[in-house]
């Protein structure tokens, strides 16, 4: 966004004067009270301390909350030992609380299995001896290419149990996508299935898989396949086993060995302003220790009698700490759902809804607003009253969503908690207290107990209420990522580097005149589709990876649905038509490369990129032809007409 649109849209925002409170009933039950805010600010990281011995099960205590001499190399709770895995499941069934639910499942099919703690526990124990005898051992990386269902929970928590070291690849992401992140991590095994269902038809992850292996680096000794829909799958004998067949004859006897606070827990892959991903790296105990925290206290969870739904997939970090983790963490009961929203009628999410009696539902903004689009009568025909919290995460929520979100899905009554958070930071860091904060249509508003968020200026100074800059963290968190996979360095210069001592998001952010915090998007050249994260370096180095191709340039433009779209700008190749086929081969190759996700909704063919005198693209100018604005001030380039034969062109 450029800087004159963000002033614009925030004096908009500004005028929001809005305001909903908790009902009395609610805030006096409320799991967050508003002494929370209190005892952490008194406490200091020591208020971590509590709250990690409070939620979770030790096998060792620690002996330090935090060591950060060693900055910005954080260490929490050092000396500390735990398990993930013993935490989300065994310590539930020894508690008594075997019987309850821990996942619905429902297929796109509509086939469906209810999985309690103690079977959960059990199938996990079956996982971590399957990978166990397939020679996996602490340390190792494992690669996970699945669709949503069980399966993947099971396969990451197997992982966590013996303290191999899971990496999630995006189901959407292309076989190219994929291999290149089994070799970044150098993963030993790779978990995949013959296929999933989207939208009625079954689609097959399997030969993606099958083909990134093709090519991948020889690290990878085992592949194991769930069998899912049959789809025809490819076959290295020797290599690649069956789930059932390994993982169903297992032994549902295997103890959860201590791992220590420190010790990886994943990596996840995610868009940077360069053209190749960073594996971020989370370790365990600081991670678990907040995204239980949030999930109790941003959901106001009754782990009891809440269902609680995260929409998204395993994939993303969402997925990672709101499904795979926390809601087991805190012995909570959560519907997991493999298909798309419009399968077989765009009603499918509300039915769920219905059926399960969903009370917390945690979805993205692009949902709510394309919910928006198919109209409320779809979802006022079933009965959503057992919802009584609604989230929202992923990208900013405008306020006229939020409202609709409010009324339509949330019967007018129940809070909405905004929650800003990244990959990077693992769990919410600015979000309201349900049961304390009066909410706010399009604000995320405050950091979360125990955070210290900022906005400064480019010189690092805060800015006062009214104001703009850019989004920091002040103090180390909990759940705050441990580096760069492989590149310690990235990780200071990317985070570390732009202000001193502080964490730099690359979000843009403003504070309005309460003080409360309005998210505008990001500063870097990351784009936001739909809440998933992309870069426009990535995409662009897809596009001249094309021999058609001899230069581009990739915007992200405003979008009414996603967002943001992506919009590409190429130069052709001498050789090279520009035509409709042109534009449809160059889709499909950005397809082939990154993923569908990644597909450019426009592809512009240009004569010329609008450039400085020292060559460097001039993305800002770009992006208002592709919001059909006037284009602003062209007075620094090296050839300042570019921009009208830029626009000629696509006149034409
Ligand atoms: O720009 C912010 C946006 O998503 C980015 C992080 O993306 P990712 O690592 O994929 O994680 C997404 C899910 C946590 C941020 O830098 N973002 C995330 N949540 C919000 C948001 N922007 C505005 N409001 C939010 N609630």
């Amino acid at each position: 966004m450029s800087t004159h649109q963000q002033g614009d849209a925030f004096e908009n925002l500004l005028r929001e004067d809005r305001r909903f409170p908790p009902s009395a009933e609610f805030a006096a039950a409320a799991v967050a009270q508003p002494a929370l805010y209190e005892e952490a600010r008194e406490q200091g990281a020591e208020f971590w301390a509590g709250q990690a011995r409070k939620l979770l099960t030790w096998d060792t205590d620690f002996t330090q909350t935090l060591d950060w001499s060693d900055a910005p190399f954080a260490k929490w709770f050092v000396g500390g030992t735990v398990n993930a895995a013993y935490n989300a499941l065994d310590r539930h069934v020894e508690a008594g609380r075997g019987d309850r639910v821990a996942i619905h499942f429902e297929g796109e099919p509509g086939d469906t299995r209810t999985i309690t703690y103690a079977e959960l526990t059990e199938e996990v124990k079956r996982a971590a001896n399957a990978f166990e005898s397939l020679g996996v051992q602490k340390g190792d990386r494992v690669a996970v290419y699945l669709p949503m269902i069980p399966e993947a929970v099971v396969t990451m928590l197997a992982c966590a149990r013996i303290g191999a070291v899971h990496s999630v690849v995006f189901g959407g992401f292309s076989a190219d996508a994929l291999r290149s992140r089994i070799d970044d991590a150098e993963a030993r095994l790779v978990v995949t299935a013959d296929g999933t269902y989207r939208r009625g038809e079954p689609r097959a992850p399997q030969p993606a898989g099958a083909g990134a292996l093709a090519r991948a680096g020889h690290t990878v000794t085992n592949v194991v396949v769930v069998r899912r829909n049959e789809q025809p799958v490819e076959w290295t004998e020797g290599r690649d086993v069956w789930w059932h067949d390994v993982v169903d004859g297992a032994s549902a006897e295997h103890t959860a060995v201590p791992h220590d606070a420190e010790h990886p827990l994943f990596i996840l892959y995610t868009s940077g302003t360069t053209g190749k991903p960073k594996g971020i790296l989370h370790t365990t105990g600081g991670y678990l220790t907040q995204t239980a925290f949030t999930h109790l206290n941003t959901f106001d969870l009754r782990p009891e009698t809440d269902v609680f739904w995260c929409t998204a997939d395993i994939g993303w970090v969402t997925g990672h700490s709101y499904v795979a983790y926390a809601p087991l963490v805190n012995g909570a009961t959560q519907l997991i759902y493999e298909g798309t929203p419009d399968t077989p009628h765009q009603g499918r999410w509300w039915e769920l809804v219905q059926k399960y009696k969903v009370s917390i539902l945690y979805t993205a903004p692009t949902a709510i607003r394309t919910f928006m689009k198919w109209g409320r009568e779809i979802p006022q025909q079933y009965d959503l009253s057992s919802i009584r919290v609604l989230g929202s995460v992923g990208e900013p929520i405008n306020p006229e969503a939020w409202m609709w979100y409010r009324e339509v899905i949330g019967g007018g009554n129940v809070p909405i908690v905004d929650t800003w958070w990244q990959t990077e930071t693992g769990a919410h860091m600015i979000a309201p207290m349900p049961g304390v904060t009066a909410t706010k249509p399009g604000s995320a508003q405050v950091a979360v107990p125990g955070i210290a968020i900022d906005v400064v200026d480019e010189l690092g100074k805060p800015v006062p209420d009214g104001s703009g800059g850019y989004l920091v963290i002040r103090e180390p968190w909990p759940s705050m990522l441990r580096g760069i996979w492989g590149d310690p360095q990235r990780f200071k210069d990317t985070y570390w580097s732009r202000f001193d001592g502080m964490y730099f998001a690359g979000d843009g952010a403003k504070k309005d005149d309460d003080g409360d915090l309005w998210l505008l998007g990001r500063v870097d050249d990351v784009m936001n589709i739909s809440g998933h994260r992309l870069s426009t370096t990535e995409i662009e180095s897809a596009l001249v990876s094309h021999p058609s191709v001899a230069e581009a340039a990739v915007v992200g433009a405003s979008d009414e649905t996603t967002g943001e779209a992506v919009v590409a700008f190429v130069i052709l190749r001498g050789s090279a038509k520009d035509d409709d086929d042109i534009v449809t081969t160059l889709r499909n190759h950005v397809g082939k490369e990154i993923g569908p996700i990644a597909k450019p909704r426009n592809i512009l063919v240009v004569p010329e990129l609008p450039k400085t005198r020292s060559g460097k693209i001039m993305r800002r100018l770009l992006k208002d032809v592709a919001e059909g604005r006037e284009v602003g001030d062209a007075t620094t380039l090296s050839d300042p007409t570019i921009m009208q034969q830029i626009a000629v062109s696509l006149r034409k």
